[in-house]
């Protein structure tokens, strides 16, 4: 039986771009490109890489291009439909409806694992499990390049509001209070435990603290964070034209070694 989450996913492959702030989204300056081009290893062309939670598939024929065999699984069917449109005619892909909890099939095989958002199920039992999986999918010494959604991002938005408030002649407490309400508006976060509420569903979302820690906890090591800024622009939210200039808000890339 399918995931009450795959579920959700399989309702936004259609409209990919529409519902997610991707790290494949235009004039988004993405480490991953710079770690697979300098800290893989010259002869990718011998090497083997799996797709976690590959989506529609948009990381797809960037790693065709570079890799031998390119393997994409998604727990969501319709994600792994649009990914086969996306990749057809490339012959060294191959596509899998499975769950990241489970990928036993794979385990130790490749010499590269990418994840790219896709680390989201709110139960810390389904982030180790995801974690794990891909830590045992690789080699020994394979290497997983991978981001994940910052928490930090929508405090640091609450930041950038109440100085907007106080700005405009708000006294701190009020311009907090506003700051306050604006980040649960259509959204309840749960700040201790790293998860956001969307209509929809639960997810989970990562302090730097406690990424490097999950991380380590799997097995990783030489473990290095750094972050994926977004333009203003890729958010069609109004309130953030005033933060144009100001550091902009980011998810974590992560290299580590197996
Ligand atoms: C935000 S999208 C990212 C897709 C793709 N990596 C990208 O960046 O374009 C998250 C993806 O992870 C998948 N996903 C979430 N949890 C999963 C799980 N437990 N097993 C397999 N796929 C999962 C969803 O179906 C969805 O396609």
């Amino acid at each position: 039986m399918m995931d009450k989450e795959a579920k959700v996913w399989n309702r936004s492959a259609k409209k990919y771009f529409e519902d997610v702030v991707s790290p494949f989204a235009e004039g988004v300056k993405n480490p991953i490109f710079w770690y697979l081009d300098n800290k893989i290893g010259a002869n990718t062309k011998e090497m083997k890489v799996i797709d976690i939670g590959c989506g529609i598939g948009n990381f797809l024929p960037t790693l065709a291009g570079k890799f031998s065999t390119v393997v994409g699984i998604d727990f969501s069917p319709k994600m792994i439909e649009f990914a086969g449109e996306r990749v057809r005619g490339l012959s060294n892909v191959q596509l899998h409806v499975r769950d990241a909890r489970d990928l036993n099939e794979f385990h130790g095989q490749f010499d590269v694992a990418v994840s790219v958002n896709s680390v989201l199920l709110p139960k810390i039992v389904d982030v180790e499990k995801i974690l794990g999986e891909a830590y045992l999918v690789l080699k020994e010494g394979g290497t997983l390049l991978a981001v994940f959604p910052a928490m930090e991002s929508f405090l640091y938005r609450a930041l950038l509001m109440q100085e907007k408030g106080m700005e405009e002649g708000d006294s701190e407490e009020v311009a907090l209070e506003k700051a306050k309400k604006d980040l649960r508006e259509g959204l309840q976060c749960d700040f201790e435990a790293g998860i956001i509420q969307y209509p929809d569903c639960k997810q989970k979302n990562y302090y730097l603290f406690e990424l490097k820690y999950r991380l380590w906890k799997a097995g990783f090591t030489n473990i290095k964070v750094r972050k994926v800024h977004y333009p203003w622009e890729v958010y069609e939210d109004e309130t953030l034209l005033a933060f144009h200039g100001k550091e902009k808000l980011w998810d974590w890339f992560v290299y580590a070694r197996r």
